[in-house]
């Protein structure tokens, strides 16, 4: 802040408080101390005021609220570039034993600079850094199918996805539309653990192209057809497609990413189309608006908001759950 600002906002909130500690004495002073039976004058629908002091615990109440305040603007920033009396950065001592608080880098300046929010959550993650540190480093150092067999770890995983995946991906793990289920064996990208690991780091990013200008409603109408027989559907009977002239557009512009027999293709993100997992529905309108305006799911990257060892105690965690004998 400039100086004049710095001024300007001091004065300003210091003169507000001296005004509202003036006022409050001023009134006090003229009142009469004693209780009476005088009213001041006035009737509103019957109603008459008594011309009595105001209550003293009243009165103590906004006298506190005015210590508050006074307090409040010596310990906390906030008053023009007054940095306030509590501590900022001196808590971090610690700061070449915890990763996270060698990550934060101190200008000179502001080490010694008064609390901020920013400053406290500073200090709770490089606390907690220091806790949880050596424990997930630990797991980190271990293969993913070894974490994955340990109940700790597992604990673990599970509050880490709790809190950052199921949003998208359920509570349960299995998934809802336009996000896949991670209990089952049925994998966009691949179920082994360095994979899985792989795919939460970096994230993904599914491109499925729109075929309406491509093919047409007919085109659309007939591959659709086809696809879902793939899976052993069937056509519902008052819709009129072609699966033969699907098969051939099909095998012109689906195979290179579904593979010639629709099974898919991991390295590109391409679902299985002869299985019973359907992404964005089985239904024929569903897979009709799949191809006519094509599909982006997206898995966001997790390497710079988590990073390498929440990451890989996350997929230890989903990898134990496709580990998991099916539920009947
Ligand atoms: C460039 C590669 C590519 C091509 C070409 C392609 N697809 Fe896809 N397709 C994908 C990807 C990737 C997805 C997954 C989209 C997602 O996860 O958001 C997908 C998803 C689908 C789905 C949804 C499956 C589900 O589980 O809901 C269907 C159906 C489908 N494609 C059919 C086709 C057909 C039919 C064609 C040809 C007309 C075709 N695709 C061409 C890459 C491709
Ligand atoms: C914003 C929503 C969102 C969040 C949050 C999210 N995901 Fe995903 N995830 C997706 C989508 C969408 C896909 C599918 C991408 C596609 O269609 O190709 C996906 C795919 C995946 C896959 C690949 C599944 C397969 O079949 O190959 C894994 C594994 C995964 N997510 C794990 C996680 C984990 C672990 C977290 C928590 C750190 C997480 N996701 C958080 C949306 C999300």
């Amino acid at each position: 802040m400039t100086t004049f600002w710095n001024w300007y906002v001091t004065i300003l909130v210091l003169g507000t408080i001296l005004a509202m500690a003036l006022l409050i004495f001023g009134t006090r002073k003229g009142q009469r101390q004693e209780s009476t039976d005088e009213t001041v004058g006035h009737v509103f629908d019957g109603v008459e005021e008594f011309d009595n002091p105001m209550p003293k615990w009243w009165f103590m109440l906004f006298v506190a609220t005015i210590i508050f305040a006074v307090g409040y603007l010596v310990l906390y920033p906030g008053l023009g570039n007054w940095k306030g009396l509590l501590p900022g950065y001196d808590y971090l001592d610690n700061e070449a034993k915890t990763p996270f608080a060698a990550s934060v880098q101190i200008a000179d300046g502001e080490r010694n600079a008064g609390w901020t929010g920013v400053h406290q959550w500073e200090k709770e993650m490089a606390k907690a850094d220091a806790q949880y540190g050596p424990i997930f480093a630990k797991y980190a150092a271990m293969p993913i199918e070894q974490v994955a067999q340990d109940e700790q770890a597992l604990k673990m995983g599970g509050r880490l996805f709790a809190s950052n995946c199921s949003v998208c991906h359920g509570s349960d793990a299995k998934g809802a539309y336009g996000f896949p289920n991670l209990t089952d064996s049925d994998w966009l990208y691949g179920g082994e653990p360095e994979t899985i690991k792989t795919t939460i780091m970096e994230g993904r990013q599914a491109a499925m192209p729109a075929w309406k200008d491509n093919l047409g409603e007919e085109g659309i109408k007939n591959v659709s057809a086809y696809v879902r027989g793939l899976s052993g559907l069937k056509t519902p009977e008052d819709i009129e497609a072609d699966p033969v002239a699907g098969q051939e557009i099909y095998a012109t512009n689906c195979a290179v990413c579904h593979g010639a027999e629709g099974k898919g293709q991991q390295a590109m993100g391409a679902p299985n189309l002869t299985d019973k997992t359907w992404l964005y529905g089985s239904s024929f309108a569903q897979v009709q608006q799949t191809l006519r305006y094509g599909r982006n799911g997206r898995m966001p990257a997790q390497a710079d908001f988590l990073g390498n060892d929440k990451v890989h105690l996350l997929a230890a965690y989903v990898y134990s759950l496709s580990q998991k004998p099916a539920e009947q």
